[in-house]
């Protein structure tokens, strides 16, 4: 463990995201970098989920009055300080032994909602009650429904507020980088909310509705790619979706998730919450996401780069930075209110 000095010392250079990302590699074991920062076969889509963000260009508008610049929103009937959460990572204590704990502890620090992974490594009780803030599950529908059925249970009785169904994964990726190095998850950690061998079950709309039928909390469904399954999501009555390709680790050339979500954006048209992930490293990439239809963001790796370098004051490190980012980026473009942010913020070539 890093001491508490060093801690300060190697917050202390830190003034954007991307200065997190060494120290985080220098302290974890190559294994769990290469688990972290892999993307799936040639990282053509990793690639892609930053660099669409940097094409996007946007349009300053002056003589605004920006002293006073709000980032709340609503979301799902809950207020949020910003539009930020923490989406679902696996395997927390890979990166920091105190892995989920500190992440949902950082999450409640820093006034944001994080979002327990099926891969955690730590119980959700002990996650959802450690982080005195709010907390949504994730969910893999696995094949055996009272296995589901119990998570969906448990994590209701310990207070989360949401499902995050992610129906992105009925196989894993191909993942060249956990090949080379032959990923095992190790012996010392434990996941206690998957069953062994769940890829490969045969998930449908079904599962979905009975995941609904069973519980009264809102579901997200996580990982829509193609406005036809946005509206089939729709149909189903689910209470949100998240347009993400898992952070670029299952299928290998699908688009950028910011490229996709103004189409998916469209076609929802409103009648849900779209929420999106991938590739934001910075406040003016949750700007141009929310100019371009999403209600909300999520990140992923970023959050995990400050828990491996410093714990939960890591983790707050990265939401303070883009919480301030955004801000200095709405007075620069002249928005005082995350609802005055459409697409008229973006630069039409
Ligand atoms: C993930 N992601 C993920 N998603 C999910 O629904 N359940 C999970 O257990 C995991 N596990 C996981 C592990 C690791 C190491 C990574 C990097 C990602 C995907 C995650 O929720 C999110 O979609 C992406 O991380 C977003 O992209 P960025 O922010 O990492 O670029």
């Amino acid at each position: 463990m890093t001491p508490d000095s060093q801690i300060v010392d190697c917050l202390g250079d830190v003034v954007c995201v991307s200065d997190l990302e060494p120290i985080a590699k220098a302290n974890m074991t190559e294994l769990a970098w290469e688990y972290l920062s892999c993307g799936a076969a040639d990282e053509l889509t990793l690639r892609w989920n930053c660099s669409a963000f940097e094409k996007i260009k946007l349009k300053p508008r002056v003589l605004v009055d920006v002293s006073s610049v709000t980032t709340h929103v609503n979301l799902l009937g809950h207020s949020l300080a910003f539009p930020i959460l923490l989406a679902p990572v696996g395997l927390q204590r890979l990166y920091h032994p105190d892995g989920e704990i500190a992440a949902a502890q950082g999450a409640a620090e820093a006034g944001i909602t994080y979002v327990i992974s099926s891969y955690s490594t730590t119980n959700l009780e002990d996650v959802a009650h450690a982080s005195k803030g709010p907390t949504w599950m994730q969910i893999y529908l696995q094949p055996d429904r009272e296995f589901t059925k119990d998570v969906v249970q448990r994590a209701e009785a310990a207070g989360c507020l949401a499902f995050c169904v992610t129906v992105d994964l009925p196989v894993i990726g191909v993942r060249n980088r956990m090949d080379r190095i032959r990923f095992a998850v190790p012996n010392q950690l434990s996941v206690p909310h998957m069953m062994e061998n769940f890829a490969g079950s045969p998930v449908t709309w079904d599962d979905v509705e009975w995941l609904r039928s069973i519980t009264k909390l809102p579901v997200l469904l996580k990982g829509i790619l193609d406005p036809e399954d946005a509206e089939i999501a729709v149909r189903n009555g689910v209470s949100g979706i998240i347009v993400s390709n898992h952070g670029a680790r299952d299928l290998d050339s699908t688009p950028a998730t910011v490229d996709v979500l103004p189409v998916i954006a469209d076609s929802v048209a409103g009648r849900i919450p779209v929420l999106m992930d991938g590739g934001i490293r910075r406040g003016t990439d949750v700007l141009k996401a929310l100019a371009l239809g999403a209600s909300a963001v999520m990140i992923g790796r970023p959050f995990c780069f400050g828990l491996a370098a410093a714990g939960s004051d890591g983790v707050v490190r990265v939401v303070e930075i883009l919480r301030k980012e955004l801000e200095i980026t709405m007075a620069l473009t002249g928005r005082t209110t995350i609802s005055q942010i459409d697409r008229s913020v973006i630069w039409a070539e």
